[in-house]
């Protein structure tokens, strides 16, 4: 019908032939890569049921359980949001929201390794903190000889320890733990170590400060492939004018728009996350805050449904406080990347993601050399 009427007004024109058998033509081939489409579809469509074993029925009947039923620990809502397999290994009980509040929440986990008496034996005025995979020793080994290894900044004694989940074998865990007795600056929790449980362990990052360390003035949440600019971060904590309490810099995230693209890493189902942009946050590579608000946190993140983006979801559970970060006094000491090595770059910032923790070592001795 379109196509006929469109060749009646195209060839209505009775001087213009020519180009009426090209606009006719141009249409058929319109026309014929439409309908191959539909084919296509319908074809793809026919073959779904057999690749998945929920068929077409199935998947409204479990829609319809996402609505009624919520996110209250139903298994199939967990397989229905994504047929991404991070998501369907999450199984329906570990992430029983409403007992437990939800699976980020520390209380579900306990500590298999610790450094129980640390803060009080250090009495750190910082403390970094930095979530690293069990199997990534050389990151870890590498921060141990750089700024890892700097106990005093400017008079003030800083910490930093290293969080882990479970290693997934006997022999990764013995080695950790000989690690562990070696340097005693290994914290491990019993939750699947993972990218997407990032935020499970930034929230026993908070709750082992909460509980453990509140001696401290103030922690940092930092990645194992950062730079660290010691000397810096420590002259912007005790500026005169750094808060003390209720504060919250790095590289600030404004208006970010959560990402519906299943294969992204960064993929959060409307179901965990339903607005479409996150509240203001600090990117997860390294953010600083005063030691009040980890407790503040975990008291919060009862009532903000977990997601799998550890730093948006802070922002989420720091809304909820009514806490809005703050931008730091020179933004352009936290940076992502600094590009080409230049060391009076290295000299100026406060954190900068690092390629290996052999670049780490490297530019370490560069910038500490003496001039
Ligand atoms: C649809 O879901 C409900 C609730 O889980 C269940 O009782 C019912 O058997 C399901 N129906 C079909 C046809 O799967
Ligand atoms: C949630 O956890 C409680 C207590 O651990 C348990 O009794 C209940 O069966 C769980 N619900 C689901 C759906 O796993
Ligand atoms: C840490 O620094 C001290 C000197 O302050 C040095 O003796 C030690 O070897 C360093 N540790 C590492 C792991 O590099
Ligand atoms: C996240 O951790 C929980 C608790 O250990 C676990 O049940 C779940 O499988 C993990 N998820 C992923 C994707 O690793």
């Amino acid at each position: 019908m379109v196509i006929r009427s469109m060749w009646k007004r195209c060839c209505l024109a009775q001087d213009r032939d020519l180009m009426c058998h090209i606009k006719t033509g141009f249409v058929l081939l319109v026309a014929l890569t439409l309908s191959l489409s539909i084919i296509y579809f319908f074809y793809n469509f026919s073959l779904n049921p057999v690749k998945d074993p929920h068929n077409w029925f199935n998947l409204l009947n479990q829609s319809y359980n996402v609505v009624t039923e919520g996110l209250s620990g139903k298994k199939n809502v967990w397989n229905f949001v994504s047929n991404q397999q991070i998501i369907q290994t999450t199984t329906a009980q570990k992430n029983n929201i409403s007992v437990h509040h939800h699976v980020a929440h520390p209380s579900n986990y306990h500590f298999i390794l610790d450094e129980p008496d640390k803060c009080s034996q250090w009495d750190p005025f910082l403390v970094l903190m930095v979530p690293v995979a069990p199997r990534q020793v050389d990151a870890r080994n590498a921060i141990r000889s750089t700024w890892g290894n700097e106990s005093s900044v400017q008079g003030k004694a800083v910490l930093t320890l290293f969080f882990v989940g479970l290693t997934g074998g006997p022999e990764a865990q013995q080695q950790l733990e000989e690690e562990s007795r070696q340097h005693r600056d290994l914290v491990q929790s019993n939750f699947v170590d993972s990218y997407f449980n990032l935020t499970i362990k930034t929230m026993v990052i908070m709750d082992w400060l909460a509980t453990h360390c509140l001696q401290a003035s103030y922690a940092m949440k930092v990645d194992s492939d950062m730079y660290i600019g010691l000397e810096n971060l420590m002259s912007l904590l005790l500026a005169p004018n750094t808060p003390r309490q209720n504060y919250i810099t790095g590289y600030m995230m404004w208006d970010r728009p959560v990402i519906r693209n299943k294969n992204s890493k960064w993929y959060v189902a409307e179901e965990l996350y339903p607005e479409p942009k996150y509240p203001t946050y600090v990117q997860g590579m390294g953010y600083v805050f005063s030691n009040d608000l980890p407790e503040k946190i975990v008291e919060a993140s009862k009532k903000v449904k977990a997601f799998n983006i550890e730093d948006a979801y802070v922002g989420a559970c720091l809304k909820q406080l009514g806490i809005a970060p703050s931008s730091p006094p020179d933004p352009s000491q936290f940076r992502a990347y600094l590009g080409q090595y230049k060391r009076e770059d290295f000299l100026r910032v406060i954190t900068t993601i690092l390629g290996s923790p052999q670049q780490l070592i490297d530019i370490w001795k560069d910038v500490k050399r003496p001039t």
